[in-house]
């Protein structure tokens, strides 16, 4: 569920010293008396604590959980075309020439999204940390580096690897990469920082608490890396090191290329000052979000948010005009990130289990949705930017995401789309 443009957080290092008599007023007329009785039995360090959190909420976001409906207004859509299969391979050598040479130049960093909690595959800790071997250990994160390592062997240089991470698995994330030596990928070219943090709260809007001290704070979504990026330091990096563009990619499609330099030659060939990897989709009613044209300006719209017409609609050849979406790496240009970096994204409103202490301090883990969390989705970044290069891949070749256990998008269908490109596992 999606809601129109607002800002989740108070600005970043604003320091704000709420009185006692300032937040119980600021909890009571948001309707949050309920934290203020779990304040009164703290001590001081845990008081300063949970001060300073409710000092960074952004209650018009919270508000939004309280509201009926948390869709989307959307604009006018058509459809994008897109740089087809058979048009990338009778260009392949031509782009790629052009992609290792902005790679070799430096021109290229790239940003590992992995701040998300995994709740749907239900392991405890970094997604990447999960074992996908079947005679051998092959972790996620060690996949993903390898398939990094294949054009940086190709480029003859290194590609800057930033790694985004949360509270919640920062520090595990980092031991990992230690212990394994990153997996073979130069220390100094790996940099990590952190995404911001929401609260969660019940179904009529009541935050909740996680532990006697805190509130439930969870990672902010994936759309906050780049102002996460700036707020932490890491953009700084990004700069120095010359990098003009930032190929983004999500922890858990094992089989993705990154950096891939026919995506890369073919963007800066497009003149466009981004481009996404899309699929042609399976069926017209496939649930995955379709780069189309918003109003003039390219956009991700998800399958519920398109009408029966739209979806079915064709072209005088048959094909389906809102045919491509989106797997999650895309291709931004940094400058014209800069430029909407204080730009409001949309926030949406997401139904998830969330874990709290409940009135008699006991720790809760629901079996079923009992709540909401806010985020911002990078898919939105796309509409603040003026073109798209809409790029075409093959599925079997470089989508096999791990959302799930077992069934689709799960460890067993990745580990099977991994063994028919030749991976041992
Ligand atoms: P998903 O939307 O699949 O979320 O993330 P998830 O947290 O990994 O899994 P579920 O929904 O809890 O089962 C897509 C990508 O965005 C990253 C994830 O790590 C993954 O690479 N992500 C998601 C973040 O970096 N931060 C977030 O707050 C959410």
């Amino acid at each position: 569920m999606t809601f129109m443009r607002k800002k989740i957080f108070s600005e970043k290092g604003k320091v704000l010293k709420m009185g006692e008599n300032e937040l119980f007023n600021v909890l009571k007329e948001h309707g949050q008396e309920h934290i203020f009785e779990a304040y009164k039995k703290l001590d001081n360090a845990g008081k300063e604590k949970l001060t300073a959190q409710i000092e960074r909420i952004d209650w018009s976001i919270v508000s939004i959980a309280g509201q009926k409906d948390h869709t989307q207004k959307r604009g006018k859509l058509e459809p994008l075309s897109a740089l087809e299969v058979d048009v990338i391979q009778a260009n392949k050598e031509k782009y790629e020439k052009q992609g290792l040479e902005a790679i070799k130049a430096g021109k290229v960093g790239a940003v590992l999204l992995a701040g998300g909690q995994g709740t749907r595959l239900g392991s405890d800790g970094p997604k990447g940390k999960y074992n996908i071997g079947i005679t051998k250990d092959m972790f996620i994160f060690e996949r993903l580096i390898r398939n990094l390592l294949d054009v940086t062997d190709k480029a003859g240089c290194f590609v800057p690897l930033y790694v985004m991470t949360s509270d919640k698995n920062n520090d595990e994330t980092i031991a990992f990469f230690e212990e394994k030596a990153y997996f073979g990928y130069p220390k100094d070219f790996v940099k990590f920082f952190k995404q911001e943090m929401a609260p969660s709260v019940d179904f009529d809007g009541k935050l909740y608490m996680e532990s006697e001290n805190s509130l439930s704070l969870s990672p902010n979504g994936n759309g906050g890396w780049f102002y996460s990026m700036s707020v932490t330091g890491v953009l700084k990096d990004v700069k120095a090191r010359g990098v003009e563009w930032l190929n983004i990619f999500a922890v858990d499609n094992v089989l993705q290329r990154i950096a891939d330099p026919v995506f890369v030659g073919a963007t800066l060939d497009s003149g466009c000052v981004s481009g996404a990897k899309v699929v042609r989709k399976a069926d017209p009613q496939e649930k995955i979000g379709v780069l189309c044209l918003e109003d003039g300006k390219p956009s991700i719209v998800e399958y519920y948010e398109m009408t029966e017409e739209i979806i079915n609609s064709k072209d005088e050849n048959g094909q389906l005009l809102y045919n491509f979406g989106v797997i999650l790496n895309y291709l931004f240009r940094v400058d014209k990130l800069e430029e909407i970096l204080s730009t409001k994204m949309p926030v949406h409103v997401v139904e998830k289990k969330i874990p709290y202490i409940n009135e008699n301090g006991e720790y809760i883990k629901p079996e079923t949705p009992n709540g909401y969390k806010f985020e911002l989705l990078v898919l939105d970044m796309i509409h603040l930017l003026d073109n798209c290069l809409s790029f075409e891949i093959v599925r079997d070749y470089e989508f096999a995401p791990i959302k799930n256990k077992t069934g689709v998008d799960s460890v067993e269908s990745a580990q099977a789309l991994l063994k028919k490109n030749g991976v041992e596992l």
